[in-house]
Formats: C-alpha cells, structure tokens, sequence
C-alpha cells in the first residue's frame, strides 16, 4: 500500500474538511490510507504526492473529491433506528404540523432527511407519514432524501435491503409497507413514490440555499462526523430550510442546543424535541 505520511495527511484531511466539511483526526490516518490507496489503484497513480496535487489542483469539476467522498462516508444505518424519537414524531410533531396545515388550508408536507444514506431512514419516515396521515396521498406530501455518497443514493433508488436493514421494523409495517423477494424486502411503490431522491453535499452553501419551506428535517448521524464550526454552519442553514412551527431532529449525540440558540427545545411527555419558533 502506499504510503501516507503525517504531513500528506493533514493535507489530504484539510481538502475533505474545507469541501465536505468531514473531520478526520489522525487516530483515521490507517482508515484514509487504505481509502486513498483504492483511488490511486483505480487512477494508476503510484505516489501519493501525485494523488493529493490532482486533488488539490487537477479536480476542477470536483469527481475525484466525489469519488473519494464515496469511499470515506460512513454509511451505517437500518430501518426503525432510535424508535424513540419516531414516536416523538409520529404521536406528537406530525400530528402537529398537520393539524396546523389543514386549518390554514394547506396541502403540502415536506421533510428532509439529511445523510439519508441507503434510504432505509426516507422509507421509515415514508411509512409513518402514511400510517399516521392516510390521506397523504392526496396531497403534495414528499420526503427528499439527500446524500453526498452516490452509491448510497443507488440504493435508496433500488429501495431493496436485506433482512439486517428491516430487523427493527414493526411485523404490521413489514406486511403492510415492504413485500419480500427472495431473500429481500422491498418497499411497495406506494412508499417509495414518496420518496425523491437528491445529491447534496451539506457543506455546499449554494445547495443549501435552495432547500426552502421544509416542516421536518431529519439529519441523524450524521453531525457527528462533523466538528462545531461546520456543525453549526449545516444547522444554520436547517434553520432556513424550516417553516416556523417546524422540527428538526438530530442523532441522540447531536444536541442542537450545543451549537445553536435558534430552536427552542420542547418536550412532549418524555420526549424532548426542537422547534423553529
Ligand atoms: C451514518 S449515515 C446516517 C444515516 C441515517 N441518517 C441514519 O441515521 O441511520 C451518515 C450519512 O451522512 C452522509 N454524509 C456525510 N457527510 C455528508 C455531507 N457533507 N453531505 C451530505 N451527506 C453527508 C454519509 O454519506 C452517510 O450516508
């Protein structure tokens, strides 16, 4: 494998951080090695110095930062994940928004979920937003999922998983909202039409800037790869992208209230969740 010494880490880690806003401490030098090491094999560059100026110098467009995103995401999530805050949302924050919406006369629900990874996460909110508001069909009701990692977002089209991904899925959601196939699960058309699917990078300021008029933004672990000042730099612009009256929801490590002032923490029952006033 080639080598990576300190200096060509930093290097390398500085790049990922100021375009992906991703920090890498030199605990992952090894993790970044082996990442690099793939692109430089499928690039046929053999030192590593010529690896990092292509980045550096050589990537106008941005593919070789892309292709290497791919590789150095972490992409860990399942269906059902941190089920406390689902029903948070399912029994108090959506009922909430909805009632809101239909005495204004409204017809449109939007949420966002942020590093949404292989969409297992989309899909579960998909299936709540129908269980809990069967008449989401008949109205403007979409959830936009967005990642940065592009093999990610293939999966979340195929809307397939196995049977680690559906573990935690309630038996009457299973049978309701996912059909199996062969050794798969995959989710009912119905479902999945709720679901369109973005690339977004969360540090791209210009992408941020068009996502406007959400009720929901779901963004779970993912911040925490994140340090405070491009943390706080994504919730800002969450901030913007919510309606007043709207929720967002962070991983449990996540706590909006460390980087910002902006929401107001509310509880409902034993549940404490962020709103946008
Ligand atoms: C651990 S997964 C979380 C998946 C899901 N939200 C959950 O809680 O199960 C983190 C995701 O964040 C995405 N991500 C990391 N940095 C990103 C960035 N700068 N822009 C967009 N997505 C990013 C990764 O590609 C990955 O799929």
């Amino acid at each position: 494998m080639p080598e990576l010494s300190v200096e060509q880490f930093q290097s390398l880690s500085q790049q990922i951080y100021q375009r992906l806003g991703l920090h890498f401490d030199e605990k992952k030098i090894y993790f970044l090695k082996t990442r690099v090491a793939k692109r430089m094999a499928a690039l046929g560059i053999d030192e590593t110095k010529d690896y990092i100026f292509k980045l550096n110098y050589s990537d106008p467009e941005g593919k070789e930062m892309q292709a290497l995103a791919n590789l150095v995401t972490t992409n860990e999530t399942y269906m059902f994940r941190e089920y406390e805050q689902l029903q948070a949302f399912a029994n108090y924050c959506l009922p909430e928004v909805l009632s809101a919406k239909q005495a204004r006369g409204e017809r449109t629900l939007r949420i966002w979920c942020a590093g949404c990874s292989s969409g297992e996460e989309a899909y579960t909110l998909a299936m709540i937003v129908q269980e809990v508001f069967p008449q989401a069909q008949s109205w403007d009701c979409k959830i936009v999922a967005t990642d940065i990692d592009e093999n990610m977002l293939s999966h979340v089209k195929a809307a397939r998983y196995g049977e680690r991904a559906v573990a935690d899925v309630p038996d009457e959601y299973l049978q309701k909202y996912l059909i199996e196939n062969d050794e798969d699960w995959l989710v009912r058309p119905r479902t999945v039409a709720l679901v369109e699917i973005r690339h977004l990078n969360l540090h791209d300021r210009t992408a941020m800037r068009s996502m406007r008029g959400f009720d929901f933004v779901f963004c779970r672990n993912v911040l925490i790869y994140f340090d405070d000042l491009s943390r706080k730099a994504v919730i800002d612009h969450f901030y913007n992208a919510l309606n007043p009256g709207s929720y967002i929801f962070l991983g449990h490590s996540e706590s909006v209230g460390r980087v910002t002032t902006a929401f107001r923490l509310k509880r409902f029952e034993s549940h404490l969740v962020y709103v946008k006033e």
